[in-house]
């Protein structure tokens, strides 16, 4: 077994909030290896970008807080950093699409600017190496005619060609981690799809492991090697990416898959929407988070939050009926 790329050990990210303490991330788990494609999944609100930022040290204090957890990138703890050691890997060793690609692009600088500004930072590559790696990069994420878009401004390109300028900026340094946080999901579909294979394809080629966060579990299918499903802050199966289109266990995940369009489902099989809504972080429910949603939550559930454990395959889960369950499902 290699030494995973990233490993997050029970990290804890908290808000100070005029309504309570937002328990956003709450004894997160998880590691990811190097090259590796896993995802992270779950309904909004649930903690996904709070973990992305986590990682990249770009929590608000206030009012955020990590209150405890490592994040060790390569063996390092990213939490015992400084602020300017953090800055050196953030944008170098590790990449972000951040969910918000027009408020991430600067709509008065060129193109050119944009992209090779990492490299300027990061790099000491002469003006012209830098220029002619801008337009490799604009090449690789397929965009025509990269020499002219370098004078351009973003609001010249459509939102698919942005989003893919996005994706040449966070891959401009060949980072070893490339974490995009719903970095398709204001697209149309056929153009998410485009997007998706660009993010696999540039990844693919350069050995970076990537980290997909999205709500929509029917996306990731073609994409991920592994995948975490979050709720409420907390993970609640994790595994590999076919097993949880075959064998989902977590009651949350089988709500989530059958809430989404799926490649594999017939044609006209409706759609059903997880019944309720997602807790309210400052007060959660005693027992398990998602037992006011689950149609199989027994009294215990109602007491005891589920651990996130080991089943005989290998997956994990923080279920207490999670066998029958999955005999329901069948
Ligand atoms: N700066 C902040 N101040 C206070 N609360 C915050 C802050 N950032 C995030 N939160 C809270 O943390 C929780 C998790 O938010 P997060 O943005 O991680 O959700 P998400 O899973 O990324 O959702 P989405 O799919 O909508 O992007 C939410 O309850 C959110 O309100
Ligand atoms: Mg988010």
């Amino acid at each position: 077994m290699t030494e995973p790329l990233l490993k997050v050990e029970n990290l804890q990210t908290q808000f100070r909030t005029e309504g309570g303490l937002v328990k956003a991330v709450d004894d997160v788990s998880f590691e990811v290896q190097p090259g590796e494609t896993f995802a992270l999944v779950g309904e909004s609100g649930c903690g996904k970008s709070v973990t992305a930022l986590s990682i990249m040290g770009l929590i608000p204090n206030p009012p955020g807080e990590i209150v405890s957890g490592k994040i060790e990138f390569n063996g390092v703890d990213l939490l015992k950093l400084s602020g300017r050691e953090m800055r050196e890997i953030r944008g170098s060793k590790i990449g972000m699409i951040f969910q918000e690609p027009m408020s991430s692009l600067n709509p008065v600088l060129t193109i050119q600017s944009q992209l090779t500004e990492a490299l300027r930072i990061h790099t000491d590559l002469s003006k012209n190496a830098t220029n002619d790696r801008a337009v490799e990069l604009v090449d690789m994420v397929g965009i025509a005619d990269a020499k002219t878009r370098m004078k351009q401004y973003p609001h010249q390109l459509s939102g698919g060609q942005r989003q893919r300028i996005m994706i040449a900026m966070a891959m401009s340094c060949t980072p070893q981690l490339l974490i995009a946080d719903e970095a398709t999901t204001a697209l149309d579909v056929t153009i998410q799809a485009q997007i998706l294979d660009l993010m696999k394809d540039v990844t693919e080629q350069s050995g970076t492991a990537l980290l997909i966060i999205t709500h929509n579990l029917g996306i990731v299918a073609r994409y991920a090697n592994r995948v975490a499903v979050m709720y409420a802050g907390q993970l609640r199966e994790v595994g590999e990416a076919v097993e949880m289109y075959t064998e989902p266990r977590h009651p949350y995940t089988i709500g989530l898959l059958r809430s989404v369009p799926r490649l594999d489902s017939e044609k006209g099989t409706p759609l059903a929407p997880i019944a309720g809504e997602i807790p309210d972080l400052t007060n959660l429910p005693s027992g398990c988070a998602f037992s006011p949603r689950c149609g199989w939550a027994v009294d215990k559930c109602f007491e005891e939050s589920p651990l996130l454990e080991e089943t005989s395959s290998g997956k994990k889960v923080a279920c207490f009926e999670h066998q029958s369950v999955a005999l329901n499902v069948q």
